[in-house]
């Protein structure tokens, strides 16, 4: 409680905010996972009852982390754009691009969760990372496509006018090729029936890297209302096989 007669300045409210995440912190032990670790070049995990010994009366983290934005007890997609997706520009100037383009809905939620992977999670294949999270909520086309964009990108198809990024030649080098398992996947992706579908995310996607461009995610808000079903439980509570993939994303630093 703050005993100030006066409304808080900005600067202050800051402070006692910080001073709540810390007393929070104070309270529990937060510890890393894996992962986390190992995207600093070490494969280590805290001993927990070393951990504990060292905390004295203190207990693990088994909910909510205090340094993260707050999240609603039932989330929505949206809350997850606005929470816990790192940057949304990308994907929100992708749709953009496809709904300018008149394309369908189906494309243009495509496009708008087509790097949900990669915003919220993890790099290594983003693709089937953000395909596995959306696939109970949405039309089976949709989450197929945000699973083939990932190996779809790597090949160009004249016909449509898709040429390897040029940005990929900056980003992996003149001689990158990709993976066995992706030039695979590119030929089951080429011969299926929504190989348009993917194609077409990765039409969107190479002109969206724009960082003044604005966009909106409310230009959205119609569209995922009509296409993705949002659970009435929260996404992570609604006992679907990707819930606890959304449960991880909002508590990703819970103890177990
Ligand atoms: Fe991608
Ligand atoms: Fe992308």
């Amino acid at each position: 409680m703050n005993e100030h007669a006066r409304p808080l300045t900005l600067s202050e409210r800051a402070d006692e905010l910080e001073e709540q995440v810390m007393q929070a912190l104070n309270e529990r032990i937060i510890a890393k996972s894996v992962l986390f670790r190992m995207a600093d070049g070490r494969v280590e995990i805290d001993n927990g009852q070393a951990l504990l010994a060292a905390n004295p009366g203190k207990h693990f983290l088994m909910g909510a982390d205090p340094r993260l934005p707050e999240m609603p007890e039932k989330p929505t997609l949206i809350d997850f754009f606005k929470a816990r997706f790192a940057s949304t520009s990308h994907m929100l100037q992708s749709a953009t691009h496809a709904l300018k383009g008149g394309h369908s809905e189906k494309v243009v939620l495509s496009c708008l969760l087509h790097d949900i992977g990669v915003a919220s999670f993890i790099r290594c294949d983003h693709g089937y990372w953000g395909a596995q999270m959306i696939e109970p909520y949405v039309e089976e086309e949709v989450s197929w496509a945000v699973r083939m964009h990932q190996a779809l990108r790597f090949f160009p198809d004249p016909s449509v006018g898709y040429e390897y990024p040029q940005m990929y030649v900056k980003f992996f080098g003149a001689d990158y090729k990709p993976e066995p398992y992706i030039v695979a996947e590119y030929e089951r992706a080429r011969n299926h029936k929504w190989y348009m579908s993917a194609r077409l995310i990765t039409l969107n996607d190479i002109y969206s890297f724009d960082p003044d461009a604005k966009v909106d995610l409310s230009d959205f808000v119609d569209i995922i209302g009509r296409n993705f079903k949002q659970p009435k439980e929260g996404l992570g509570f609604d006992n679907s096989p990707s819930a606890h993939m959304w449960r991880t994303l909002m508590w990703p630093t819970r103890f177990l």
